[in-house]
């Protein structure tokens, strides 16, 4: 089981989106005693999802969702694509179970959820809270502060050399973690879930 999962939608490798959520990663695992995983979907040939029950996917989707599900909190981190998340990940979110009739799993309700995305600029910022954010709402999890965006001009080749921007995503980490914790102890934040 990982406390913490960074997942990647993006199947370019290297990849800009996995730099960055590797700094969240790392700085998460460096403050508290956690597990961490990656699921970087260039690694992962999954399945398109077509709404059959959560037992009936195998091989790499099964292990994907298997990731998914045996995790307590999330950084997801997307390239933009036309102004969204990629496409990858849209097929991963169509997969992920919600409790609902594909399965009784929903493992990101009530999880803290932190948001990023690569872009070629800054045109698409908006992307991490108008589109990213509304599909961790329909999950019923809890967006981690305002997410982070990162352009092209802020990397040098795959590494991030904007040192706020990393510093940023340090504290993304640590706090998408003692988020966690909180809602692990809590009475009311544990059991709101989504209205639908
Ligand atoms: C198909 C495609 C569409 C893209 N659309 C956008 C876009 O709308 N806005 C933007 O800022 N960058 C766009 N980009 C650039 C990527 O978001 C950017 O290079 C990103 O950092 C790549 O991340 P990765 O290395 O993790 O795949 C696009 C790239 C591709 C391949």
């Amino acid at each position: 089981m990982s406390n913490l999962l960074g997942i990647v939608g993006s199947v370019s490798n290297p990849s800009k989106t996995r730099t960055a959520v590797e700094i969240a990663l790392q700085s998460a695992a460096g403050e508290f005693d956690i597990e961490t995983d990656l699921l970087h979907l260039a690694e992962y040939d999954l399945e398109t999802a077509d709404g059959r029950k959560l037992e009936q996917y195998s091989g790499d989707t099964a292990r994907a969702l298997e990731l998914i599900i045996s995790s307590k909190a999330y950084l997801i981190g997307t390239p933009v694509y036309r102004g969204s998340y990629s496409g990858v990940l849209k097929n991963l979110f169509d997969l992920i179970p919600r409790g609902k009739w594909q399965s009784n799993q929903a493992p990101l309700e009530n999880r803290p959820v932190g948001l990023i995305a690569t872009g070629a600029t800054d045109h698409h910022y908006l992307s991490v809270s108008q589109e990213l954010g509304p599909i961790a709402s329909f999950f019923g999890a809890y967006q981690v502060g305002g997410g982070i965006y990162i352009n092209a001009s802020q990397f040098e080749e795959d590494r991030i050399v904007d040192k706020k921007v990393v510093q940023r995503l340090q504290n993304l980490g640590k706090s998408t973690i003692e988020l966690s914790q909180y809602i692990d102890k809590s009475t009311f934040l544990s059991s709101l879930g989504p209205q639908f």
